[in-house]
Parts: C-alpha cells; structure tokens; sequence
C-alpha cells in the first residue's frame, strides 16, 4: 500500500512535473534572503543542502557540520519559503548508526524547521534507515553517484560511474531507493548516459547536478550558480552571476567614500533643530 509520504507521490508538485515532463527546477539555500530569492526567481523546490558547510560556514568539507547548524540555517529559510517544498538534508553523523537516529535528526528537520522532506546520502545500509524515516512518516529524497559526505579531501570530488561496475552499482543504488519509498532521488556527478538510464528506470523524479540533461530536473548550489564565494566551481556549474566581484566592488566603493567622508550625506543621518541644539548644549 502506497502511504502518503512514500513514492513520488509524497511530493506531489514534483511528481506532476515529471509526469508533465516538464523539467524540476531545485535550488539550495542556506538562509532568509536566499530563500526568498529561489521562490521568488520561480524555483520548484529548496534544498538546505549540508553544502552549507563549504559555502556559507568556511569548512572544507561537508562533514563537519553539525545537526544544530544546519537546523538554524533551515529554520531561515523556512521562515522565507512560503508556497514551494522546503528539503532539510541530514548531516553527516546524524543517521548513519542506527535507524532510531535518523528518525530522530529527520523527525527535527520536520517539527523544528518546518520540512516537508529530508535528504540523505547513500544506499546499501542506508535503505533501512530509508524506510524507517518514512515508517514515522517523513518524505525521504535519495542521493546517489557522488556523495559528498564520504569525502575526505578536496580531490575527491570527482565524477562517479565511469567504469561498467560503478555505474551498474549506481543504478542499481537509484533503483533500491526508488523501491525503499524515495518521493525523489538527487544524482551527482555521473556521466550524462548514466543519469539518463537511471531517469528512465526510476518512476520517482530524478534530479540532477552533473547528470546531464536527461533528468526529471536540475539542482545547483545557490553560491556556485551566483559566483557567490571564491571557490573554483565544478565542471557541471554555469555561473549566471559574479556575486563575490559585485559585492567586493561595492564594500570597496563604500570604504572609499566612508575615508573621504562622501558618506554619509546629510540626507542619510536625522536632523537636530537647532533650537533643541542649542538646549541640549546648554545643559551639558
Ligand atoms: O548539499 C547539497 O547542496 C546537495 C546538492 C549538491 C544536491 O546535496
């Protein structure tokens, strides 16, 4: 029996995408006005991907931050997403171990950050924790190819399923959590042919970032698709923004005019009349 919050239809707006064939526009976003701008810019769905970590926290990896961090990121994004599907992703550390665990991180993104989903990295050994979070009633998005979670070092975040057994594996990974209840699935870093096999054997949308064209739908991160940050993107990135030059130009044309007093105007501080002027320099 199909439950609510299991198979595609546990978010019902992206199923109807796929089934219209038109293409799942994601975004990630890691706070208030970040997410007021994927919703207004007409995106889908949001992710508070854990990718936080390197974008807006400074860590080198997504493994280092923690549950309590990235709950307070998704709070502000909640509190800016009104009318699309918010996705909380699990850190690492907060359900690998045991099935009671992931249930537990997935029940908070849930009942304190307002998800309508959470994410998390893996199968194999993950599908139970899989089922168990959507036993408790949680939709469940799968991750597959690259997991950025068993990354240790900044050179591994290479492409996943270039030779025949890693991509059978990563097939066959999508399928398993397609069959354990997945609403969805998030393909990273694989060769195009490879994201669309796995788009055509799934009947849960797919999504990609670096799967090629042949997916349900797309995911970039917020600071990659903006050039938001100083980091070198990856092959799969088009960067439709210089965020990071715009802002340093203007933070610099402001010091600038702060050291030759052009700010700020009068226009820009309050008036004093100078009757009260004088009072106050008066009593002084
Ligand atoms: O954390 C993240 O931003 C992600 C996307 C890359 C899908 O998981």
């Amino acid at each position: 029996m199909t439950t609510r919050t299991q198979g595609a239809e546990a978010l019902p707006s992206l199923a109807e995408l796929r089934r219209r064939g038109s293409p799942i526009v994601m975004i990630t976003a890691y706070d208030y006005p970040g997410g007021r701008i994927a919703e207004q810019a007409g995106a889908d769905v949001v992710l508070v991907g854990d990718s936080a970590a390197n974008t807006v926290l400074g860590y080198a990896t997504t493994r280092e931050i923690s549950l309590e961090e990235l709950l307070m990121l998704t709070r502000a994004v909640r509190r800016a997403v009104r009318g699309i599907p918010v996705i909380g992703d699990l850190p690492f550390g907060s359900y690998e171990a045991s099935d009671d665990l992931a249930v537990a991180s997935a029940r908070r993104f849930m009942e304190e950050a307002g998800c309508d989903a959470v994410k998390l990295e893996g199968a194999g050994a993950m599908l139970s924790r899989v089922r168990a979070i959507i036993a408790a009633g949680i939709p469940v998005i799968g991750h597959v190819g690259l997991l950025p979670q068993s990354v240790t070092s900044p050179d591994g975040y290479r492409a996943r399923g270039r030779d025949v057994q890693q991509a059978i594996d990563i097939v066959a990974d999508a399928e398993s959590l397609a069959a354990a209840g997945c609403a969805a699935v998030v393909v990273e870093a694989v060769p195009s042919e490879i994201g669309t096999l796995i788009t055509e054997r799934v009947d849960v949308p797919v999504i990609g970032i670096g799967a090629g064209a042949g997916t349900d739908g797309q995911v970039l991160v917020y600071h990659d698709l903006l050039g938001y940050g100083e980091s070198r993107p990856a092959k799969f990135v088009r960067r439709y923004a210089s965020a990071h030059e715009l802002f340093v130009s203007a933070v610099a044309r402001w010091a600038l005019d702060v050291r030759s007093r052009a700010f700020p105007s009068k226009d820009e501080g309050y008036a004093l009349a100078p009757e009260v002027l004088a009072e106050v320099r008066s009593k002084l």
